[in-house]
């Protein structure tokens, strides 16, 4: 959470400063600001809200200069406030900061001693302020730079400007990502290579507990101990981390329209060239070796996690456990022999899944992650990552990453049932058919969006909803909820339809819109038994299912959304378009703001 930017460049920065930060804004648009060296001195505009804010001011006060950091904050400690927000300087010394310094109430105390005060409620204005002491006790910037680093605990990307020194940014990086950009005679640093795409294609990316000294022509580098440090200068795909809507509204409604496309990406990645195997393009991975999977994540991807546990029991015979990853961390839980961990995450920088491969890491047999950003910390300390193909995901609700993972997490599925012999080479190909079609299948369910649109308007009217699903719907059902609540602010909770009986019922009555996701499979008769349990009650019932199931449901439900008709093992992946559809129109008709819905970011380093 909370974008940084540095620029050291060749003409006014300012504008490239603003740019870097649009692209990083999904990170956190609580407040934004940037610090120049103008004319040799530090200089700052900052402003509360959105970056368009901080554009603003910036057409009413300029700030010049060729040198300068930049942040986008998503609020941790301080309320969003002018006086608050990044960059925090203290005399010669500026920074921004993404993470949390966890030590910072000591360094408060020890600076309050030496009789310093905070003029802000943050951890990072304590960095500033230590910096400055060791400045006035004579230490060069880089000194009082790399003096202040270690003593921080906690997690951080800084990155530091200095006033009269016009050709030396100072980053550094713990627990928090970071980058560095090769200009040609400039230099960049930032969150991600999404942020510098537009200046440059060569990046390095720092490692845990590096700090770099950074000039307009070189970037010297030293680890954790101190010691040089030699990253590979990478070149990377621009084409991929370019961040447009493409003719759409919204970001989330290009990336919900994109969804057949990065599909099919991830299937030619992992399917053999004709298609009929699972094909692993990294070094083998053979699921006969392991006894248990334990999944481990955060949100959406924690639902994709749900709904993989079901198909790794059923098709290969593996037992799963699936932990919350802020829950698994501190639960100390015992991990049994052969056991192989699999993390998942869009970002791969989640701090709770983040620190719960790190326990796993010496535990389990073998750490695994499917990760959408390839270069990701998660994906760096897994014993194999598994990238799902999505293309950069800006708008905060995950959509299209969410059906990667899913993709993925059955090629893996089917996999394990390959390598156990738990399936017959009939079902293998049946599947794998299915899967093919796959991206075919989303694009008629796309079709479908006046549909879903019509739906969402009536959907808008309601304070809260329900989502109710059985066996793989059921962990479809609570990210249709989660879609719901987090874009469209309607409180929606979701349960296993047979759980309806047990309490939640209480909640029936001619205002609530209970959705039933439910494609006509094994079990849908007995979703169908809960659906009347709740029109009875006079619940509005919103079926979504195939053209068997809505012939079998008779007309009985407020509305009837039919989707295509798809083998039910795949479900999960095609109903997640229409729990994606409504939210969005919902969000749209409630005139909320759909890519950034408030009090959210998209990329949670903190915990
Ligand atoms: O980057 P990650 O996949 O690790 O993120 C996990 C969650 O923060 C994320 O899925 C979140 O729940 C989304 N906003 C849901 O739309």
């Amino acid at each position: 959470m909370c974008g940084i930017v540095g620029v050291l460049g060749k003409h006014e920065v300012a504008p490239t400063l603003v740019e870097a930060l649009r692209r990083l804004e999904y990170r956190g648009y609580d407040s934004a600001g940037i610090a120049t060296l103008n004319d040799g001195r530090l200089d700052r505009r900052r402003a509360v809200g959105k970056l368009v804010n901080l554009s603003d001011l910036l057409v009413h006060e300029p700030l010049p200069g060729k040198a300068g950091i930049g942040h986008t904050r998503w609020a941790t400690h301080g309320a969003p406030s002018v006086t608050n927000a990044h960059p925090h300087q203290a005399g010669p010394v500026a920074v921004v900061h993404n993470g949390i310094i966890e030590n910072y109430r000591d360094l408060r105390a020890e600076l309050a001693e030496a009789g310093i005060a905070h003029e802000t409620d943050t951890d990072t204005e304590t960095v500033a302020l230590l910096v400055r002491m060791h400045m006035e006790k004579g230490e060069s910037a880089e000194e009082a730079a790399r003096s202040v680093i270690d003593k921080l605990d906690g997690a951080y990307a800084l990155c530091f400007l200095f006033d009269g020194e016009e050709d030396l940014m100072i980053a550094a990086r713990k627990g928090s990502p970071l980058a560095i950009g090769h200009g040609d005679g400039e230099m960049f640093v930032g969150s991600d290579a999404i942020a510098l795409a537009p200046l440059t294609d060569r990046i390095t990316y720092l490692e845990e507990g590096d700090i770099a000294v950074v000039t307009r022509t070189s970037v010297v580098i030293t680890d954790r101990y101190g010691n040089a440090a030699n990253r590979e200068v990478r070149k990377i795909q621009t084409a991929k981390a370019m961040v447009d809507k493409a003719g759409h509204k919204h970001f989330m409604a290009k990336e919900i329209a994109e969804q057949p496309t990065v599909i099919g990406e991830a299937l030619q990645n992992y399917l053999s060239d004709d298609g009929t195997r699972v094909d692993l393009p990294q070094e083998a991975l053979n699921f006969a070796a392991y006894d248990r999977l334990s999944l481990v994540a955060c949100g959406t991807a924690y639902y994709a996690c749900l709904t993989a546990k079901y198909w790794f029991e059923q098709l290969a015979g593996l037992p799963v456990d699936v932990d919350i990853a802020s829950e698994f961390r501190y639960r100390e839980p015992p991990i049994p022999q052969n056991t192989a961990a699999l993390f998942v995450s869009q970002s791969g920088e989640t701090a709770d899944t983040l620190a719960a491969l790190r326990y796993c890491d010496g535990r389990a047999a073998r750490i695994l992650s499917v990760v959408n950003v390839s270069e990701s910390s998660i994906a760096r300390e897994s014993d194999l990552a598994l990238p799902i193909h999505a293309g950069a995901e800006i708008g905060v609700a995950s959509t299209k990453a969410f059906t990667c993972q899913l993709t993925v997490l059955l090629l893996l599925a089917l996999k394990a049932a390959g390598d156990r012999g738990m399936i017959t080479t009939e079902r293998m190909a049946d599947l794998l058919s299915a899967l093919r079609g796959l991206p075919a299948t989303i694009n008629n369910a796309l079709e479908l969006d006046g549909d879903f649109k019509k739906t969402a308007r009536r959907l808008a009217e309601a304070d809260n909803a329900l989502f109710l699903g059985r066996g793989l719907m059921f962990p479809l059902a609570l990210e249709g909820a989660l879609k719901l609540k987090e874009i469209s602010y309607i409180h929606a909770e979701a349960y296993a339809s047979g759980e309806l009986k047990h309490g939640p019922i209480a909640l029936i009555d001619k205002k609530m819109p209970v959705v039933v996701m439910a494609p006509k499979d094994a079990l849908f008769d007995k979703t169908v038994s809960n659906m009347q349990e709740v029109m009875a009650r006079g619940g509005k019932v919103l079926l979504i299912t195939d053209r068997p199931g809505a012939e079998a449901a008779g007309g009985d439900a407020w509305i009837t959304l039919t989707l295509p008709q798809i083998d039910p093992v795949l479900s999960p992946i095609l109903y997640a378009i229409p729990a994606q559809l409504l939210a969005y129109h919902t969000a749209v008709a409630k005139g909320t703001d759909v890519d950034q819905p408030r009090n959210l970011a998209k990329s949670v380093t903190v915990e």
